[in-house]
C-alpha cells in the first residue's frame, strides 16, 4: 500500500423519479438559482420546464442560462458569471450532460473569482504564460445529469475549452465539487444509441486509463476498475437492445459516476489517452467518447508486452477469455481483440481514419499532447513511460 488522502463531499440522491426532489434540494442550497443548460435544449426542454416548476414551488427563484454547447467554452461561462452576478444568484443548478455540468462548475467558481477565468484552468496547451490560479471559492452547485459519462456530478473537475485559443483543458479544485447531485436514470432513457455508446465508452475509459497507465500496486482499485468495465459492457448491450431498460440505464449511470469519483483513483492517476483525445476534440472536432475509442485498442496492443500481467488479467477477468491451452500473449491478444470487437459492436469508431484524421495530422496532434501532458523529462506521464516516438507509433497504428 501507499499513502493517500481522499475527500469527496458530494451528496448523491439516486433513483428513478428522484428529479422530483429538485426543488426541495435546491432550497437547501440557496434562494435564487442560475439554471444552466444547453443552447439547444431539444428533448431536454420538457425536463427544464419541470425543474423550473419544482424550483418555483420550493420558493427558489430561477434565472435561465441556456447557452452551453458541446465542449463548454470559458467564454460562455464568462457570460453566465456576468448574468449570475447581475441577477444576484446564490446557487447554480446544472441540468444536462458533462458539458453543462462542467460549464456550471466554471460559472460557480467564476462568480467568486477575480480576473481572467481562463486562469482557473490548471494545465494548458497554450503558451500564453498567464498566471494559473485554481479557484478556491464557488457558489453551491446542484447537478442533474442527463448523460451517464463524465462523472462530473461527483468530482472536482471541469473540462473547458477556450475558443479563442482553440484549446481544451480542465479546472481541478475542491470548491467545484457539486453540493448535491440528483442521479435519475429515467432521464437517460431518451438518449440515442450512438450517444449512449459514446457515454459508455467514456465511462470505461475513465477506469481503463488508470488500469493500464498507472500504478500496479493497487489491488482493490484494480478489482474495482475491472468491475466498472464489466458492468458497463454488460449494461450497454442491454440498453442498446432496449433503451427503456431502466435497470440497465441505472447500472450505467451509477457505474459512470463511480468510475471517476475518486474511488478508482487513489495515488497517481495518469490519463494520457484523454490528454491526446482532448487534442483530437479541440482541433478536429471529434466527440469525446470517439476521441478515446479510436486510440484505446491500439494503445493497448502497443503496451501489452510492456505490462503483460495487467493485460492478461484484463483478458481473463474482464473480457472472459478462457486461458486453457494458450500462451500469455495469445490470451492478451484475445482480450484486446474482444475489447475492440465490443467497441465495434456498440457502433463507436476504433480508428483515426474513421474520424477523418490522416497521417499528416499526426505530428500536430503529438505536439499538442506534448505541451499539456509530457513531463520535464520529455516523456508522457504514464506507466509504462511513453516517449514521443512511442506515442507517434500508437497514432500511426491507430490510422
Ligand atoms: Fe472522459
Amino acid at each position: 500500500m501507499f499513502d493517500f488522502e481522499f475527500y469527496n463531499p458530494v451528496r448523491v440522491i439516486f433513483g428513478a423519479g428522484k428529479v422530483e426532489l429538485a426543488g426541495q434540494k435546491a432550497a437547501e442550497l440557496g434562494d435564487k438559482a442560475l439554471l444552466v443548460s444547453y443552447k439547444k435544449l431539444g428533448p431536454l426542454a420538457e425536463l427544464l420546464e419541470r425543474v423550473k416548476t419544482l424550483l418555483g414551488e420550493a420558493g427558489v427563484e430561477v434565472v435561465e442560462f441556456f447557452a452551453f454547447q458541446e465542449n463548454p467554452a470559458i467564454e460562455t461561462a464568462a457570460e453566465g458569471v456576468a448574468l449570475a452576478k447581475k441577477q444576484g444568484c446564490d446557487l447554480i443548478v446544472a441540468v444536462g450532460g458533462g458539458s453543462v455540468m462542467d460549464g456550471g462548475k466554471a460559472i460557480a467558481a467564476g462568480a467568486c473569482y477575480e480576473g481572467d477565468l481562463w486562469n482557473m484552468v490548471n494545465s494548458r496547451h497554450d503558451d500564453s504564460g498567464a498566471d494559473i490560479a485554481p479557484p478556491t471559492e464557488a457558489l453551491p452547485l446542484m447537478t442533474i445529469p442527463t448523460l451517464p459519462a463524465t462523472g462530473s456530478e461527483m468530482n472536482m473537475c471541469a473540462v473547458v475549452s477556450n475558443k479563442a485559443l482553440g484549446e481544451k483543458s480542465y479546472i481541478w479544485a475542491e470548491c467545484i465539487f457539486p453540493a448535491i447531485s440528483i442521479l435519475d436514470p429515467q432521464l437517460t432513457t431518451s438518449l440515442p444509441a450512438f450517444q449512449s455508446a459514446c457515454a459508455a465508452a467514456d465511462a470505461i475509459s475513465h477506469v481503463l486509463e488508470i488500469y493500464i497507465n498507472s500504478r500496479e500496486d493497487t489491488p482493490l482499485q484494480n478489482t474495482w476498475q475491472e468491475g466498472c468495465v464489466r458492468t458497463t459492457i454488460e449494461n450497454i448491450a442491454k440498453v442498446l437492445d432496449d433503451p427503456n431498460d431502466i435497470e440497465a440505464r441505472g447500472n450505467l449511470m451509477w457505474t459512470a459516476t463511480c468510475a471517476i469519483n475518486g474511488w478508482a483513483w487513489p495515488g497517481d492517476g495518469w490519463t494520457p489517452m484523454h490528454q491526446i483525445g482532448h487534442v483530437l476534440t479541440s482541433r478536429h472536432g471529434v466527440n469525446h467518447g470517439s476521441s478515446l475509442t479510436v486510440l484505446m485498442p491500439h494503445w493497448m496492443r502497443y503496451n501489452k508486452l510492456r505490462r503483460p500481467h495487467t493485460y492478461k488479467t484484463f483478458a481473463t477477468a474482464v473480457m472472459g477469455v478462457d486461458s486453457a491451452g494458450k500462451s500469455d500473449e495469445q490470451i492478451i491478444d484475445e482480450g484486446i481483440d474482444r475489447f475492440q470487437a465490443f467497441l465495434d459492436t456498440i457502433g463507436v469508431p476504433t480508428s483515426l481514419g474513421q474520424v477523418g484524421i490522416t497521417e499528416q495530422d499526426l505530428q500536430p496532434i503529438l505536439d499538442g499532447a506534448v505541451k499539456v501532458s509530457f513531463g520535464a523529462d520529455g516523456n508522457l506521464k504514464c506507466n509504462p513511460i511513453m516517449t514521443k516516438d512511442d506515442v507517434m507509433n500508437v497514432l500511426k497504428a491507430a490510422l
